[in-house]
């Protein structure tokens, strides 16, 4: 019998699928014709340990990508079939009659996976993006030695400040070093598109603030539903409707012990934070907002948190109130209490801002919001990826995030409400689900969650919510928020080697965003050689016009971190920025 780790073996496939040895003799087949995967297809036929996925849950044998099937040495499925792990984890994975549970997924924390000698994509030998003279520049010269992945030929002549790359300094040695708790390189396995080449060479994803990148659990979680348990929910008496419920409503369970709410009512499933922001400006906030009434907002917010209560007070006849910042990015706390008063109804701030990282005192806030009996909305999107967030604790009245920046898939998200108050307040779109009773004369509204929940939701993307939050809670929030300071403070120190570079938020509570401008070049030209040089950042006004203003610019480059951003990445982009402003120099003089 050949089993894997785990215990699955070939002959522990669920019953009504082909005999196992066709079943390898087929795989072997198919991953002997891709490229470089011959000793893989031999130890299939030879009946080698297949990996314990779901048989019946399809994998596709390759991930479409700009760098085509030349530019892929490693499939997906191939290096998948190499890695041998368990797919599936999650609580609500009780076996139904007839198909394969999902196996429960160990603890990349607990069990970490080395890389295989000499896995990884090999150093590409690219012309520079410039495609100007190259020479040796002494000062990258530990860059190059130190990190063959991201070894690009420097692409201009003249000096350059060097910049020591983690394990080179001692206060970041850490970093590098993989403690047990946080082993990155098993982080980065679980991230199938971080193996993905663009043009030839590895990519280097620094645009989490825009959106995050899936683990394979979210991405099987998501197939599996509609392999096994696909149906509409709530509404059927077939075993189907009863898988898809359970998963569903199981989901919401996660997603409240997550935020630590105090019960799966007060989830309310919506499509992403700007529908949670809109939903409540639509039902609460026409219902208990009115002329001369006031919103307080920050400076900080994101268009999302800022047009919705526009256009409500355009409606209403209430006022918008600004809190300012200081010149590090922060709310000024004395300002923003003084624009409360007795008119003011909601106050809606964001927990971390999208454009600067600063995290907000939105604790505080809150409270100072709740003395004048004001509520209190507090907008998590770029929150929720970095921090444990307790909305007990936050003592908001509404709390909204989107799931893909939080690695589940798009069109998928949350508004936390209090039970009390969204009992008691009105639905925003009616139709199928939100209802208990209908007459022609009359509706009866649902409670709350279901009578916000108007129509059929996006179902599989919820399940893949929860995986993607059993996934954070097999990493531990503890360790990914850890994890992202220390590589903000690598970041912050590296990008200030930077010739004319100049960050843009410098908050002392912050999260892994760094945005910045570099003297003499458009942030959008910065933005298109980075691209150029395969690492993916952001570069405009991040849906946050007003923060910009306040610092008398109108865009920023901006890299965002995630839990599987490594130095090295880091250490590319730095190095890239440096020959930019070497190339420039270059160019002026
Ligand atoms: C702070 C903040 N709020 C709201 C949003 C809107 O999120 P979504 O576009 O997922 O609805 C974003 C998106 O970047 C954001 O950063």
């Amino acid at each position: 019998m050949s089993t894997n780790d785990s215990g699955w073996g070939l002959e522990s496939l669920p019953p009504g699928l082909p005999d196992p040895e066709v079943l390898a003799r087929l795989a072997a087949g198919f991953f002997g014709a891709l490229p470089g995967a011959r000793e893989v297809a031999e130890g299939l036929a030879a009946g080698a340990p297949l990996a314990p996925e779901p048989a019946s849950a399809p994998r596709p044998p390759s991930v479409p990508g700009g760098a085509g099937a030349a530019d892929a040495p490693a499939s997906p499925g191939f290096s998948f079939l190499r890695e041998a792990r368990p797919i599936f984890g999650g609580a609500e994975a009780t076996p139904k009659p007839g198909i394969a549970a999902p196996p429960p997924i160990p603890s990349p924390a607990a069990a970490p996976i080395q890389p295989a000698a000499g896995e990884g994509p090999p150093t590409p030998s690219v012309p520079s993006a410039l495609g100007t003279a190259e020479s040796a520049i002494p000062g990258f010269s530990l860059l190059e030695e130190a990190r063959p992945l991201f070894s690009y030929p420097p692409s201009a002549p003249g000096p350059v400040p060097a910049f020591e790359p983690a394990d080179a300094r001692p206060e970041f040695a850490a970093l590098n070093q993989g403690p047990r708790a946080f082993d990155v390189e098993t982080i980065r396995r679980d991230f199938p598109i971080l193996r993905e080449r663009v043009a030839g060479r590895p990519l280097v994803w620094l645009d989490n603030g825009a959106t995050t990148q899936k683990p394979q659990s979210v991405i099987d979680r998501i197939g599996y539903f509609y392999a096994h348990e696909n149906s509409n929910v709530h509404r059927a008496a077939h075993e189907l409707a009863a898988r898809a419920t359970d998963a569903y409503e199981s989901a919401r369970e996660k997603v409240r012990r997550f935020l630590n709410a105090a019960a799966p009512r007060e989830i309310v499933f919506v499509r992403g934070a700007t529908e949670g922001i809109n939903l409540v400006a639509q039902s609460w906030g026409r219902q208990n907002i009115g002329k001369d009434d006031e919103i307080v907002i920050s400076w900080l917010e994101h268009h999302a948190n800022i047009v919705p209560w526009q256009m409500l007070c355009s409606e209403t006849g209430a006022r918008l109130r600004v809190a300012p910042v200081d010149d590090s990015g922060q709310i000024v706390i004395e300002e923003y209490e003084r624009l409360l008063g007795p008119r003011t109804r909601l106050v809606s701030v964001t927990q971390v801002s999208n454009a600067l990282g600063t995290v907000t005192p939105a604790r505080e806030m809150a409270a100072a919001a709740h003395r004048y009996g004001a509520k209190v909305l507090v907008d998590g999107a770029q929150a929720v990826s970095h921090m444990r967030v307790d909305v007990q604790s936050l003592d908001c009245d509404f709390y909204v995030f989107s799931g893909h920046k939080l690695f589940a898939p798009t069109g998928i998200g949350v508004v936390y409400g209090k039970s009390p108050i969204l009992d008691t307040t009105r639905p925003w779109q009616g139709g199928g689900n939100m209802i208990q009773d209908v007459t022609f004369e009359k509706t009866i509204y649902n409670t709350a969650p279901a009578r916000f929940e108007a129509g059929t939701g996006s179902l599989g993307d919820a399940v893949g919510l929860g995986a993607a939050i059993d996934y954070l809670n097999r990493v531990g929030m503890e360790n990914v928020a850890r994890r992202e300071i220390e590589l903000l403070h690598y970041a912050t120190a590296a990008l200030e080697t930077v010739p004319g570079l100049r960050i843009i938020g410098t908050a002392r509570e912050k999260v892994g965003v760094l945005s910045f401008i570099l003297e003499g070049v458009r942030t959008e030209e910065v933005g298109d050689y980075l691209n150029r040089e395969c690492i993916a950042v952001r570069a405009g006004h991040h849906c946050a016009q007003p923060i910009h203003r306040r610092f008398g610019i109108e865009s920023t480059v901006r890299a965002s971190l995630a839990l599987y951003n490594t130095c090295e990445e880091i250490d590319a982009l730095v190095a890239a920025l440096q020959r930019l402003q070497v190339a420039r120099r270059h160019r002026n003089s």
